[in-house]
């Protein structure tokens, strides 16, 4: 065997230990094994409004983040203490800067001013945890337009300021910002021009203080952010509202302590938060803050929440008060296996592989390890049904069994051949784990190559097309093996068959010798070979692309 075709054998290898068959030849590949990329996963944390709405403070914020630690939750993966709307009355000094009511936000510790949300910050931190704080891209915030419990107060959005404020953040010590749209809506601002200029805010920020800023984007849907906000304004990881609020604030001891939570409003925002073709490489489509553990939802309809939210792979932001969590609350939240659902860094969304009848659902969420799915068993109506998932509906191999597992009791319920059917009770969902073998994928290298060259660079000026690219499932999972030599993720532009573009973040892989792989979904609606993916560079350098394999 020539060093040529040495190369290439072990190469195979690589590819089929990782799933992937080649067919056809012609794409002498990078030297070493492609490896799976791990995505940044979805954040966890919670989040003040729900229960707290503008009676947010200082104490409040303390109290959540000491029981974030003392009930376990920290461990499980929750980080992020998220202060919403009412920390700020719109106040701002001579220079512009924001001022806040230094009784809210007192001095914690010796030596701190009162009055400066350095205080909170570094409290939060103390614990081991990370902090978020709120702002909005109008001028106005929903103080103004809806201010629930607190006062009506002008000015409490940060347009005309973003540089100031979104510095003023990281400086603060902040590591998380959400961003709303009330302001923006009663201006009719175009959000992807004005989330662009605030990413921008955030990655200058950023650059002078060296502290990171998650970005959360939330205008409910507001004109489809998933199709414009992966990637948005250059920023690598963000997540976007998809809808409007579950519930308004319940507030204990207040005149709103009167309203639930409903399971339909939980369903609806699932079903708003699914757009799985933008859901990749660390950018994730957000449902909203769970209402899980506030009042309306029984213990049953909390389980099912926590599913949806899993293997959605949303943002699992606890809204409820974290001082008063049920035993079982608390275990519903926390339970590993669903966590690791959620988290799971492949950092792909379920989607829906079947409906054998109307309100009887199948959704598929792929994970990293090849073979395995996590599946939700959905029943939506209002008797009990069987449901069963298809092995062949979920891009698996039906020559083989494959092992189904109940995620939530952990119980082994044996191997199956081609399908697994069980009888779902009314209005709500079982949640398995399939262990099975992948279907066969066929590559699509992106070109004739030589050993020299890995992969094809996409710059601005030379996009990269593959054509005649065909699909078993509409909804393509299309695996992308490629190269990025340099310290900071690259990013290049998808647009299938000429429609809308998804920016794709291609981490580095450590060298031009070493591939990287990482998956997407996509819809693919033409039939037969017929379908178009380009990927172009928005700025240099892109990544190399090698090849993409689809099933
Ligand atoms: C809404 C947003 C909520 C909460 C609230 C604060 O627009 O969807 O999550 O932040 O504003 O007023």
């Amino acid at each position: 065997m020539d060093q040529h075709e040495s190369k290439s054998a072990k190469l195979l290898f690589s590819l089929v230990f990782t799933g992937v068959v080649l067919l056809g030849s012609g794409s002498l590949h990078a030297q070493n094994a492609p490896k799976q990329i791990a995505v940044p996963p979805p954040p966890m944390g919670w989040s003040s409004w729900n229960s707290f709405s503008n009676t947010i403070d200082s104490q409040i914020a303390l109290e959540q983040a000491k029981a974030m630690v003392s009930t376990g939750m920290s461990k499980a993966g929750y980080q992020y203490i998220n202060i919403d709307e009412g920390w700020w009355l719109g106040e701002r000094d001579k220079d512009g800067n924001i001022v806040v009511d230094p009784k809210a936000w007192p001095a914690l510790a010796p030596g701190e001013r009162a009055g400066d949300m350095a205080n909170i910050v570094r409290a939060i931190h103390a614990l081991g945890l990370k902090a978020g704080i709120y702002t909005d891209a109008g001028h106005d915030g929903c103080g103004t337009v809806g201010p629930d419990l607190g006062p009506g107060y002008p000015g409490e959005g940060s347009e005309s300021h973003y540089e100031q404020d979104f510095l003023q953040f990281a400086k603060w010590g902040f590591d998380y910002v959400k961003v709303d749209w009330c302001g923006g809506a009663k201006e009719k601002l175009d959000p992807a021009i004005q989330y662009a200029e605030i990413a921008r805010a955030i990655a200058r920020a950023e650059s002078i203080t060296g502290h990171r800023l998650y970005f959360s984007i939330c205008n409910w849907g507001v004109n489809s952010p998933w199709t414009w906000a992966p990637n948005i304004g250059g920023v690598t990881a963000d997540v976007w509202r998809t809808s409007g609020d579950i519930v308004a604030p319940i507030v204990a001891n207040s005149k709103n302590s009167g309203r639930k939570a409903s399971f339909p409003g939980v369903l609806s925002n699932f079903d708003q938060g699914i757009h799985p073709e933008a859901q990749h490489t660390g950018f994730y489509n957000d449902p909203d803050m769970m209402v899980l553990g506030m009042p309306g939802l029984n213990d049953a309809q909390n389980r099912v929440h926590m599913s949806l939210w899993a293997i959605s792979g949303a943002p699992l932001l606890v809204g409820a008060d974290l001082t008063k969590l049920s035993a079982t609350t608390l275990a519903t939240l926390t339970n590993p296996a669903v966590l690791a659902i959620d988290q799971d860094p492949l950092g792909l969304q379920a989607f829906k592989v079947s409906e054998p009848s109307k309100g009887l659902e199948v959704w598929s969420k792929p994970l990293s390890t090849a073979g395995e799915r996590a599946v939700l068993l959905l029943n939506r109506t209002a008797s009990a049904a069987p449901i069963a998932v298809n092995w062949s509906d979920l891009g698996l191999l039906t020559s083989s069994s494959a092992t189904v597992k109940d995620i939530w009791s952990g119980k082994d319920l044996g191997a199956f051949n081609l399908a697994y059917s069980t009888t779902v009770p009314a209005a709500d969902a079982i949640l398995i784990f399939i262990r099975g073998h992948e279907a066969k994928l066929t590559t699509y290298p992106a070109a004739k190559q030589t050993a020299s060259v890995h992969g094809v660079p996409i710059t601005k000026d030379h996009p990269l097309t593959i054509t005649h690219v065909s699909s078993s499932a509409r909804m393509a999972r299309i695996q992308i093996v490629y190269t990025n030599p340099g310290r900071t993720t690259r990013i290049a532009e998808l647009r299938v068959n000429g429609q809308i573009a998804t920016r794709v973040a291609f981490p580095p892989t450590g060298s031009n010798a070493t591939a990287g792989v990482i998956w997407i979904q996509s819809l693919l609606d033409r039939s037969g070979a017929e379908n178009v993916l380009s990927f172009s560079a928005p700025c240099d350098p892109g990544p190399a692309i090698e090849s993409i394999a689809l099933e």
